[in-house]
Formats: C-alpha cells, sequence, structure tokens
C-alpha cells in the first residue's frame, strides 16, 4: 500500500487491521436502482456502456456520488474477456446473457484463444485510469473477474442455468475437454487480473457465483486447482476477494484456494462462518439483498444482527449476500450505509 492508501478503512479491513467503522460497498452497486443508470440506459445498450471508457467510469462514480460507500468497483460484466477467446454473446431483453455457440467439444475449447487484455479489453483498462483520476482519493477502486467454474458454465450451458446439467456433465463424463477449457480460460484471467492491477485497481474480486451447485469433492477435484493457480498466480500487490454463493459447505477449500478475504452470502451465519474460516482471512457479507427492499426497521435489526457477530475483530467488510436487486430503493442504500458506519464506529 502506498501512503495514500494506507487511510482507507476497506483496504485496511482487507488486511484485517483495525479500522474506525466497518467498511461497506455493495456487489452490483451501479446499476438499474439506479436512475442515473436507468436514463443512460436508455441510450445505450448495456454492452455498448461497458465498452465505452467514459461512460463506464460514469457509471462506476454514480454510487459513489450518491453514497458515502468505502469502495467503487469498476463497471464491466464478467463474461467481458469471454469475447476476444472467441466466444461470442449477446444480452437479449431480460433474459440475461445468452450464447449463440455453446461450447461442448473438445475441438471448440482448443480453439478458444488467450490474447492480450491491455490490447484487445483496452477499453476496460481506459476506464480503470480514468476512474482512478476521477475518484481523486475519494475511495479506493476494485477490479474483477469471474472465476474459472463459473465462466465455463456460461461457456457451456450458453447462458444462466438451473441445474448445470450440461456443465457437470462435460466436467464428469470429458475431464481432458474440461481441463482445456478451466486451463485456458485461467490462463486468461491472470492476464486480466495483472492488466487491471497494473492500470490502477486497489483490490480485487473473484466471482464464483454458481460454484455453490457442486459438492465439496467434486470442488475439491474439478474446480479447486484452476482457481488456486488463477489467485497464486497473480500478482500479490493488491488484497483479493474470493466470493461465492451457495458456499457455505465449501468454505473451508476457498479459503485454501485463495483470497484475503472470503465472501458469503446470506444462507450462512456469517459468525459461524469465520469460526470455520479462522480469524486469519478477512470476510465480506452477508445481508441478504431483499432485506435491503424491507422497511428500515428490518434492515436496521439484521444490520446490528451481522454487526453483533463480527465487531469484535478487524476484518470485516459489509456488504449483500449477492448483487443489489433492480427495485431496490436508493433511500434504502443510503440508510443502510449510514447505520453500518455509525454502528460499528469504535474508539481506535
Ligand atoms: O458490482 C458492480 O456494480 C460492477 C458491475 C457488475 C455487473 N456485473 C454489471 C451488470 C459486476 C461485478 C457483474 C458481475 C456479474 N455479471 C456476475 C457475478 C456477480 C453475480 O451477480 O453473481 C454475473 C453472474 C454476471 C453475468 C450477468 N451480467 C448476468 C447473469 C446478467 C443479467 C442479469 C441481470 O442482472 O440483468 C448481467 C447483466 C448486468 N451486469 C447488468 C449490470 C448492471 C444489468 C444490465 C442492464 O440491463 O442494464
Amino acid at each position: 500500500m502506498d501512503e495514500a492508501e494506507k487511510h482507507y478503512p476497506f483496504l485496511k479491513a482487507c488486511h484485517r487491521q483495525p479500522t474506525p467503522y466497518t467498511p461497506i460497498w455493495l456487489m452490483r452497486q451501479a446499476g438499474r436502482y439506479l436512475k442515473e443508470y436507468r436514463a443512460l440506459r436508455k441510450k445505450y445498450s448495456f454492452l455498448e456502456m461497458c465498452k465505452n471508457p467514459e461512460l463506464a467510469a460514469q457509471v462506476t462514480l454514480q454510487p459513489i456520488e450518491k453514497f458515502k460507500l468505502d469502495a467503487a468497483i469498476i463497471f464491466s460484466d464478467i463474461l467481458i474477456p469471454l469475447e476476444p477467446m472467441g466466444v461470442e454473446f449477446e444480452f437479449a431483453k431480460g433474459e440475461g446473457p445468452v450464447f449463440r455457440h455453446p461450447l461442448r467439444e473438445k475441438k471448440d475449447v482448443e480453439r478458444l484463444r488467450v490474447f492480450d487484455p491491455e490490447e484487445e479489453i483496452s477499453f476496460l483498462m481506459k476506464a480503470i485510469r480514468i476512474v482512478r483520476k476521477e475518484l481523486e482519493g475519494r475511495a479506493p477502486l476494485i477490479g474483477f473477474c469471474g472465476a474459472p467454474f463459473t465462466l465455463a458454465s456460461y461457456v457451456i450451458e450458453g447462458g444462466h442455468s438451473k441445474n448445470y446439467v450440461l456443465t457437470k456433465s462435460l466436467m464428469y463424463e470429458d475431464p481432458s475437454t474440461w481441463d482445456v477449457l478451466m486451463e485456458r480460460i485461467s490462463e486468461v484471467l491472470i492476464r486480466y487480473l495483472n492488466a487491471q492491477i497494473r492500470s490502477g485497481v486497489q483490490a480485487l474480486q473473484v466471482f464464483d457465483s454458481w460454484v455453490g451447485c457442486l459438492s465439496p469433492v467434486d470442488y475439491e477435484e474439478y474446480v479447486f486447482p484452476y482457481s488456486r493457480k488463477v489467485m497464486h498466480d497473480i500478482s500479490k500487490s493488491v488484497p483479493l476477494i474470493h466470493f461465492a454463493t451457495s458456499n457455505a459447505t465449501l468454505l473451508e477449500l476457498m479459503k485454501r484456494a485463495g483470497g484475503d478475504v472470503i465472501g458469503v452470502d446470506w444462507r450462512v451465519d456469517i459468525g459461524e462462518a469465520w469460526a470455520r474460516l479462522g480469524h486469519d482471512v478477512a470476510i465480506q457479507g452477508n445481508l441478504d439483498p431483499v432485506i435491503l427492499l424491507g422497511p428500515v426497521d428490518l434492515i436496521e435489526k439484521n444490520v446490528k444482527r451481522i454487526l453483533d457477530k463480527t465487531n469484535d475483530q478487524p476484518g470485516h467488510i459489509f456488504n449483500l449476500g449477492h448483487g443489489i436487486l433492480p427495485n431496490t430503493p436508493p433511500d434504502h442504500v443510503a440508510a443502510l450505509v449510514d447505520m453500518v458506519h455509525e454502528y460499528s464506529s469504535r474508539k481506535l
């Protein structure tokens, strides 16, 4: 950390150092629940906004201007590196991502390209540089990627899936194709994360959003080696948050795979999760995003419950258990940020 960075509570918490209050940011904090975002979306598609550095920077800063959040996260999507690998997709209205040619055979997987992200995803690197300049030390900037399993599941299923039947079948029945796919994605992610660090991000989050569909044994055999490789091979100059949903049974393995901070969703008691993980790692979470729709006293009760379980040692970053929902009232976000800061405030 350089001199200025030493003062950010978010970065201190990543390193398990004491902070004057518990820092908070929200997954998907830039998005459709904000009228400022919806106004821009009337003019541009989601991917147009991701690929235009000025627009991506503007959207990244929207929640920072509005709320007292302790970190910004660069506006992009986990699927962005798939296109230069040779996998085409689009965001169909109301459907999420759709891939025209899902990959299920070795010959297709072997064609996937490893590329130079500074060249081929230069728009993201430029957006990072703009945001760093415009933040002017107000908050640190988080970069991110999807984890190998979650990205592989999109490539194989062709979109979001309920039971991951195609992904798991390929994994079980054709392990050598699975290996080529996971290797290729991991290679790209190492370059992609290092390029984001060089462009100026001050922390990273790896989203393994859908890996909770696996048993611990399968995680260990089919996912762990690749996630571990990504997190161990990247530059150690910034802290890394390793997040998954439905990961209550995978916590110990996720910690072994890597990360200075483990992100947990709301299905697990955060105090118990931290005790299981051990206090030599920081923790992030875990308010149910649906609670944020409810009345302010319900939000308050749940904030206190989470802070009571985490407040007696350094290294907790407050967040939702998953992305903020589009129908969240912005007033509730403002109230949540104040509540977390006030209730956790401590004398150092
Ligand atoms: O956190 C942030 O504010 C940064 C931006 C961000 C987005 N996507 C913007 C987005 C981040 C970190 C992501 C990660 C992402 N993208 C994940 C992992 C996190 C998670 O939710 O588990 C996943 C699985 C995706 C893939 C993805 N992108 C899906 C399934 C969808 C469609 C569903 C939906 O929420 O609309 C997206 C689109 C997307 N990514 C939007 C935003 C703001 C909505 C686009 C729009 O219509 O305006």
